[in-house]
């Protein structure tokens, strides 16, 4: 892992292999471990570079509200950071996603495709951005105590549940190490985000939509809506996944953003 200190942060990445860069974010509330898998087999023939988001993993936290401007923001001071200035893929899983789409709204022309792979366009409901505050100032008042448990249930399939323990073991222990800030920022920023529904038809940019069949979070009908409002879109749906296909299916996954990066 690398170190730079970028927007007051210091932020946490991997970077490996070489040739057209490929940027992985992870979603909420994990850290850039959910791509190993991605990150092994792609370095083969892309430069990989995965970093832990601002209050996540080892990076840096900071108090209040950390909206998904501001994590897009981030993305882009460290490419800056690593002189990177051609135009790059950009892949976000949910909460990445929604800064993927941050990322396109600031930053369209360093963008040579995306990858949106169990997000979402729509923003939060009053009620689920009212959950989100809950979950904050629990967190914050309690620790991240119960987080896991609450959380594990939705991000995988059933099959992944009964049948890879290690994955639900290792995704607690990412969890249970996420510091109560980092988690309540992201919460509370991702309550605040923008809904990009009716910006997806000026996504330019070759797009790929993945998500896991069955997805609880960011269900796989609301996604292939998604996918139509892209001029430029190739929808996919991964068999036996749940919200976390890249860790759940990681061959299906890796097959689909080889065949994109090849095309694109
Ligand atoms: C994620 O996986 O990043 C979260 O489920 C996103 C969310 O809570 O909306």
């Amino acid at each position: 892992m690398y170190t730079c200190t970028i927007n007051k942060i210091e932020l946490s990445f991997d970077d490996r292999g070489t040739g057209p860069v490929l940027l992985l974010v992870h979603g909420f509330p994990l850290d850039y471990t959910m791509w190993q898998v991605q990150i092994d087999a792609l370095s083969a023939r892309y430069r990989v570079i995965a970093p832990d988001l601002r209050g996540f993993g080892q990076s840096g936290v900071s108090h209040g509200v950390v909206t998904m401007k501001q994590l897009a923001d981030d993305l882009a001071a460290l490419l800056d950071y690593l002189s990177i200035r051609e135009p790059i893929v950009l892949c976000g899983l949910s909460m990445g996603g929604y800064i993927a789409l941050e990322f396109w709204h600031n930053f369209a022309s360093r963008l040579r495709g995306l990858i949106l792979c169990d997000t979402r366009a729509a923003n939060d409901s009053p009620e689920a951005a009212a959950n989100r505050s809950t979950l904050a100032q629990r967190v914050l008042s309690e620790g991240v105590h119960g987080i896991a448990d609450t959380m594990i249930p939705k991000l995988f399939s059933q099959c992944t549940l009964q049948n890879n323990p290690s994955f639900i073991d290792a995704t607690r222990q990412v969890i249970e190490h996420t510091k109560p800030h980092g988690i309540a920022s992201a919460a509370l920023g991702m309550a605040q985000r923008t809904d990009f529904t009716a910006e997806l038809p000026r996504i330019e940019c070759p797009t790929l939509v993945i998500v896991g069949q069955f997805d609880a979070i960011s269900p796989a009908s609301e996604m292939q809506q998604m996918a139509q409002a892209i001029p430029n879109a190739q929808f996919t749906i991964v068999n036996n996944a749940g919200h976390m296909t890249p860790l759940e299916q990681p061959d299906a996954v890796n097959a689909a953003i080889e065949e994109f990066l090849q095309r694109i």
